[in-house]
């Protein structure tokens, strides 16, 4: 079952993606060479604290902390470390997910790290604009899978590939509501969009192909030929008057 929003439960969800938002905007301040992934975790847990915001991450079956922490060939649910120093030319992506009053907010974001060869530019320019073109299709009457097949045509007319064993997904009181979002597949599938839900759309994209693995410690998700990744989410209400993004820091 899709669980629709009211517009107080909307609010509710919106004072979520700002907390989110603003700690993207700490992240992004954090960000240079040298700086490690714990240092960054570190702070965002503190920002979260300090707004009344819990981590929604952290204890998620058993995961450790509070962001994620995603470098050059890792996909996702990169564990933050005091060994894994940010360098020049590097990206990351850093996924952020918190409650507030109950309802919970999540986006991730990939960053450069310095200057970043040509090549990473493009590829961090065509994941944020997949995830724009994902965003686009959030609208009343249409289907699901229109979102999904959106990201995958405008991805792979690049030569990138979409990741396929992980998924979008409804979000609410839960991190992880009802539907999956996958990011391929044919268009006019799945239930069609209603006012008031409320979705997770998270496109990974690698620069080469989309097989992944997980390695040894049951959370790091690399590409399995070692090109770089990307991801990019926000969290997504459907409203009368279009897609209204939750997590971004204007309105
Ligand atoms: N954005 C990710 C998701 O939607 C973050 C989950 S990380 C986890 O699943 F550690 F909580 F699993
Ligand atoms: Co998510």
């Amino acid at each position: 079952m899709i669980i629709r929003k009211s517009a107080e439960e909307l609010r509710a969800m919106r004072r979520a993606g700002l907390v989110v938002a603003r700690a993207h905007e700490l992240v992004r301040e954090m960000i240079r060479p040298g700086i490690t992934t714990l240092q960054i975790d570190q702070a965002v847990e503190e920002f979260l604290r300090r707004e009344n915001a819990v981590p929604a991450f952290k204890g998620y079956h058993g995961y450790p902390a509070t962001i994620c922490a995603s470098v050059n060939e890792v996909v996702v649910h990169g564990i933050p470390s005091a060994d894994k120093a940010l360098e020049e030319g590097s990206i990351v992506s850093v996924d952020i997910g918190a409650f507030v009053d109950g309802f919970c907010g999540d986006s991730a974001w990939t960053y450069p790290v310095g200057n970043v060869s040509e090549e990473v530019q493009v590829l961090l320019r065509v994941g944020e604009e997949a995830l724009y073109r994902g965003i686009a299709q959030a609208v009343v009457g249409n289907r699901l899978s229109d979102i999904s097949h959106a990201v995958q045509q405008y991805v792979e007319s690049f030569g990138f590939s979409v990741v396929r064993d992980f998924v979008g997904h409804g979000i609410g009181r839960q991190m992880h509501e009802e539907p999956q979002i996958p990011n391929f597949g044919p268009p006019g599938r799945g239930p069609r969009l209603k006012v008031g839900m409320t979705l997770a759309i998270e496109p990974m994209i690698n620069a080469g192909g989309y097989q992944v693995d997980v390695l040894q410690d049951n959370w790091t998700v690399v590409t399995r030929d070692g090109s770089w990744s990307v991801h990019f989410e926000h969290t997504v209400a459907i409203t009368d008057d279009g897609p209204r993004i939750l997590t971004s820091l204007q309105e």
